[in-house]
């Protein structure tokens, strides 16, 4: 665990409820953890589960029902959809967050240029997002993330709309990523292989309301690769735990 004072994000007793007049759903039920500095903390659950929703809640799009989040530095968010401006070039799109009060132009574009060559794409600066791959684009954001210089970026399903191979060079681009950055990560996926391929920690979910059922530590060194065999013993033991809890459905 980490020690609160280190901790860059705190996730106390979280719990959301969605309330209309006529239905009442329990979605999140009493969730805490923590995120320390430079640490990859990633979420996985059932389907459903509110996962997104708990994202959510931790990236102040939504409020909780109970509980609080304390987060110290910048926070960013990145989404399954790229959610990239159609009318605007490469370039554009990665300076959208950037303080114009901030930043002369020169300041500006060097910054652009610096962070399009960190996601491989420095030839693109001028093209429109419909001229890009699905990756390209995902790229794209990273980028657009990465250029305010966050301390935690929150990333919801990333790679899951992209191909095999695509998202595993992200995958890569990831760990790379994090050997240059001091940067702490919570990632939710539904792939238990991109969990522990990515995570200092793994927090499984339950079935909703979702709470923490189990918490595994990924102690093996990065970078890691995909296919490592000594992945497979993490990946089985939590896919075991998500199996137990989908047949809870039925
Ligand atoms: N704004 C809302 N109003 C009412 N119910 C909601 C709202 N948002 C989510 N829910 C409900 O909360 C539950 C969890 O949804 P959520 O999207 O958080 O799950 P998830 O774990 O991210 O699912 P997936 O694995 O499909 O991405 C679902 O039952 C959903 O219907
Ligand atoms: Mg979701």
């Amino acid at each position: 665990m980490t020690s609160a004072s280190s901790a860059k994000l705190q996730v106390r007793n979280i719990s959301k409820v969605f309330e209309t007049k006529k239905t009442k759903t329990d979605v999140l039920q009493d969730i805490s953890f923590e995120v320390g500095s430079h640490e990859v903390v990633c979420l996985v659950g059932p389907s459903g589960c509110g996962k997104s929703t708990l994202f959510n809640v931790i990236s102040q799009l939504d409020q909780p029902t109970t509980g609080t989040v304390i987060h110290t530095g910048r926070l960013a968010m990145m989404f399954q959809d790229p959610a990239l401006l159609p009318w605007l070039t490469v370039d554009k799109n990665v300076a959208f967050g950037l303080d114009r009060k901030q930043y002369s132009k020169t300041e500006m574009s060097q910054l652009v240029e610096r962070y399009l060559k960190i996601v491989a794409l420095e030839q693109f600066g001028s093209a429109y997002p419909h001229e890009l791959s699905g990756g390209m684009k995902q790229r794209a954001a990273l980028a657009r993330t990465l250029i305010i210089e966050p301390n935690i970026i929150l990333m919801d399903e990333p790679f899951s709309a992209l191909d095999a191979q695509t998202r595993e060079r992200l995958q890569q681009f990831v760990q790379t990523l994090l050997q240059d950055y001091p940067v702490s990560i919570v990632f939710v996926t539904h792939d238990v292989r991109e969990a522990v391929l990515l995570g200092d920690r793994v927090l499984v979910l339950t079935k909703r309301p979702a709470h923490i059922r189990s918490e595994y530590k990924i102690d093996l060194p990065r970078p890691r690769r995909s296919f490592d065999s000594n992945l497979d013993s993490y990946i089985r033991s939590i896919t075991e735990q998500l199996q137990a809890e989908a047949l809870l459905y039925t």
